[in-house]
């Protein structure tokens, strides 16, 4: 059977996420209530990481050890990689030694050779163009909080990056619309989204209008890694594009707030917005963890049995 690997929010059926966040469920429960679980026993997870990470290192390592597996963690700069060895040939190595890795590199054409020369799971852990354990986490976050997200609509306000093409992605996989608002300059790019159509978003120029009547607003950095020599002129380009008080009374009432962290209250967002009370932010965080756990399980064991309905997403 060949290799599934997860690169990018695509590569998932609406009905294996339906699953996984199941699994998820179940799986945040033993952990709420210290009821040890651990399907992966003798397996080892591998992450490569060529940019900064807290979250997704954290929530991973404690995943795999709290699934019963072990972790390397490889920082680029103190292995072969940081000297030039290829990809693909480390892909060939590692991937005879460990059962599962993570990556967060760069351009998405590298995590795509590394898999190409994979024997095991390749999971995208953050590259330029997409985050999708980022949004798996967020999605579930959204149903645990409001149930299905489906028809909804979610206003992203900000850079066109890598968070917000695995939203628009999402919302193709999930039938939901996202209202997108960016500044002049940084639209999204259909074909680096990696999108089939133009159907499940709209563009706003005024990021008030696209907030208004939104079930969920999220934002992130002005400046992603790799694009710090732009920073100055970042700020400058978004300084309307703060989430604020009066951008969260355009949404619904009851609408959410997220952000993938880090953030930089003051900038992209408002502190008086991240730390109210429609901000789910530290739920969002927390659930990488469950997700990830799920995804691993699902990547290594495949579907086992249910513990009950799948959730209606
Ligand atoms: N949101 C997220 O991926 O955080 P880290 O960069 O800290 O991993
Ligand atoms: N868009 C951000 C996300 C960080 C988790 C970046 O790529 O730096």
């Amino acid at each position: 059977m060949a290799v599934r690997h997860y690169l990018q929010f695509r590569d998932f059926a609406r009905e294996e996420y339906e699953y996984v966040f199941e699994r998820t469920r179940w799986i945040k429960d033993m952990f709420k209530r210290y009821v040890p679980y651990q399907p992966l026993r003798d397996r080892t997870l591998a992450m490569v990481f060529e940019k900064h990470s807290t979250r997704t290192r954290v929530s991973f390592e404690a995943g795999m050890h709290q699934l019963g597996g072990t972790v390397i963690t490889l920082m680029t700069r103190d292995t072969q990689m940081g000297r030039g060895e290829p990809i693909e040939d480390v892909a060939r190595v590692i991937t005879r030694m460990v059962d599962i890795v993570m990556i967060r590199t760069f351009e998405q054409a590298i995590i795509e050779r590394f898999s190409e020369h994979s024997r095991v799971p390749v999971v995208n852990g953050l590259t330029n163009e997409y985050h999708p354990c980022q949004i798996l986490g967020d999605l579930y976050t959204f149903i645990e909080n409001r149930g299905s997200i489906r028809g909804k609509t979610v206003a992203w306000i900000g850079d066109s990056n890598n968070v917000c093409n695995t939203w628009l992605q999402a919302a193709e996989v999930f039938d939901f619309n996202v209202h997108v608002s960016t500044p002049p300059g940084y639209e999204v790019e259909p074909e680096r989204a990696g999108l089939y159509g133009t159907d499940h978003y709209e563009v706003f120029d005024d990021p008030m209008k696209a907030a208004k009547g939104a079930d969920l607003i999220t934002t992130d950095v002005w400046t992603s890694m790799g694009d710090e020599a732009q920073s100055a002129k970042r700020k400058r380009d978004f300084e309307a594009w703060r989430v604020d008080r009066e951008m969260m009374k355009a949404a619904r009432k009851d609408a959410l707030f997220m952000h993938c962290l880090p953030a930089h209250r003051g900038e992209e967002v408002a502190a008086t917005v991240i730390d109210g009370p429609q901000s789910v932010v530290w739920d969002e965080a927390e659930n990488r963890l469950h997700t990830q756990k799920a995804l691993m399980e699902y990547l290594l064991l495949g579907r086992i049995k249910t513990q009950g309905d799948l959730w209606s997403t």
